[in-house]
């Protein structure tokens, strides 16, 4: 067992106001772009999370120059003096996540060099990195997998390309984004992802004089330059934290405002909250009279209804809202389904669900939607949530992020005292979540 518990004694509903900070799935990539500028770049509203002080160490190893504004939460990142950085040293700061892989066309651009070590991340399937490796070496990459990792060079510079995605990933279509920009000619990207956060890094990018067309149909166009200056830019805020609480207002019958939620990233989070029997209010800010807007979620009395969903790739669904919002379903009438068709293996949690009280089946077959690429192959990733369940106290080891989250959710909606192991890696990508909890009313304490 992970000697960092959390007790949880639920059954409280959550109530009261936080705030959510930039995407942190936007937030360490725009570090990386700091990276091939020739000025110093200025992010804001930056959490306080691990994924954060990974890129901040990798920055920092290859000689970018790292600093805290004076703002809270603004980083300041100097990349005036970038240098080779040892195995060693990368390996101290690589471990747990997945982010050191898009280093690899900034790398290659300003040291004609780059060695990646095997990656961490949350253990959600395999999260192969082929579509990244295939886009490094259209553009000219040479990769020499050894192993401790993979050393990249670029004998001949890197050139703009055509690359189409077998799948529209987030993470490749950021590697290809990171390294056309500087790469020389023309690259165009089909079949890319086009999440909030990749639209976001487009306009840090463009802020630092990239120049990128993003067409219809998930074709993205890059004019490679000469040169990048540096950005300043205050990122979008993060969509799967609020809807996390967003999830625990519903799954604890509660009320949570979410200052700094975006109603424009969130429309199908919020689409499928209503159809659940979630209410929500969308408050604009007044910034003149220094007013914060944000949503307002809550539970509306009553019993929630069943829903059947599928997540996707953006406009769709989020695979990392998923998580949350299954422990609210379990306290619907009737019976969801959720088919997952991002990760292959990203149900196994609801095991935990289970033993809490919950009734959830999973299948090998593609439920209640469009089949999708893992529908013939053997994984489980169609759930069936039967509800309303009475949710019981359980001690629960965190498997991931999300579900790490999920799992808290349960906790509190559960009637008893939970303890809740492994809480730590909650903060890879939830800033003070225990403040939080406290500021709205969880009745949690470290042991
Ligand atoms: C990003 O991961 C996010 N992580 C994930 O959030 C998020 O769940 C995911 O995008 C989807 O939205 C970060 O931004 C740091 P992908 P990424 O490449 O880029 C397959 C969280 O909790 N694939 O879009 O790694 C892959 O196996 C995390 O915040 C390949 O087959 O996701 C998956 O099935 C978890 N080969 C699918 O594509 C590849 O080379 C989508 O992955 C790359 C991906």
């Amino acid at each position: 067992m992970p000697d960092d518990v959390l007790v949880v004694h639920g059954g409280t509903p959550l109530h009261g106001q936080i705030r959510v900070r930039g995407a942190k799935n936007l937030v360490s990539k725009a570090m990386v772009a700091a990276l091939l500028g020739d000025e110093p770049s200025r992010l804001y509203d930056v959490p306080r999370i691990r994924d954060v002080e990974v890129v901040r160490g990798l920055l920092g190893v290859h000689g970018v120059k790292v600093t805290d504004g004076e703002e809270d939460g603004e980083l300041v990142l100097d990349p005036a003096n970038v240098e080779r950085a040892s195995t060693d040293e990368i390996n101290v700061h690589a471990g747990s996540s997945r982010i050191p892989i898009l280093f690899c066309g900034p790398l290659l651009h300003r040291l004609g060099h780059a060695f990646i070590p095997d990656l961490g991340g949350c253990h959600i399937g395999p999260r192969p990195i082929d579509f990244h490796i295939q886009a490094l070496r259209e553009f000219g990459a040479v990769v020499d997998k050894t192993p401790e990792g993979m050393h990249l060079t670029a004998p001949a510079g890197l050139h703009g390309t055509k690359f189409e995605l077998p799948y529209p990933s987030v993470g490749a279509t950021e590697q290809v984004l990171l390294t056309a920009v500087l790469a020389n000619g023309v690259t165009e990207l089909r079949n890319a992802a086009v999440e909030p956060e990749i639209i976001d890094l487009i306009c840090v990018l463009q802020k630092m004089g990239a120049i990128i067309t993003v067409h219809t149909d998930r074709v993205i166009e890059i004019e490679g330059v000469p040169r990048l200056g540096g950005y300043t830019h205050r990122p979008i805020p993060d969509r799967i934290e609020a809807a996390s609480w967003a999830a625990a207002a519903l799954a604890t019958r509660g009320e949570i405002e979410v200052l700094g939620a975006q109603q424009v990233d969130m429309m199908t989070f919020l689409n499928v909250f209503r159809s659940i029997g979630g209410e929500y209010r969308v408050t604009d800010g007044l910034p003149a009279r220094g007013v914060e807007g944000g949503i307002r979620f809550w539970h509306p009395g009553g019993e929630l209804r069943a829903v059947a969903l599928e997540t996707d790739v953006h406009p769709g669904f989020m695979t990392d809202w998923q998580q949350p919002l299954v422990v609210a379903l379990t306290q619907a009438r009737g019976l969801s389904i959720v088919h997952e068709t991002v990760y292959e293996q990203r149900l196994g949690y609801t095991e935990a669900l289970n033993t809490m009280g919950a009734t959830i089946q999973v299948y090998r077959d593609c439920l209640g939607g469009t089949p999708c690429r893992f529908g013939r192959r053997n994984f489980k990733h169609s759930a069936v949530i039967a509800g309303p369940s009475k949710l019981h106290a359980a001690d629960l080891v965190i498997p991931d992020l999300r579900a790490g989250f999920s799992h808290l959710i349960a906790a509190l909606a559960a009637e008893g005292t939970s303890r809740v192991y492994g809480v730590d890696l909650i903060n890879r990508g939830y800033e003070d979540f225990e403040s939080k909890l406290s500021a709205l009313g969880a009745h949690v304490e470290r042991p």
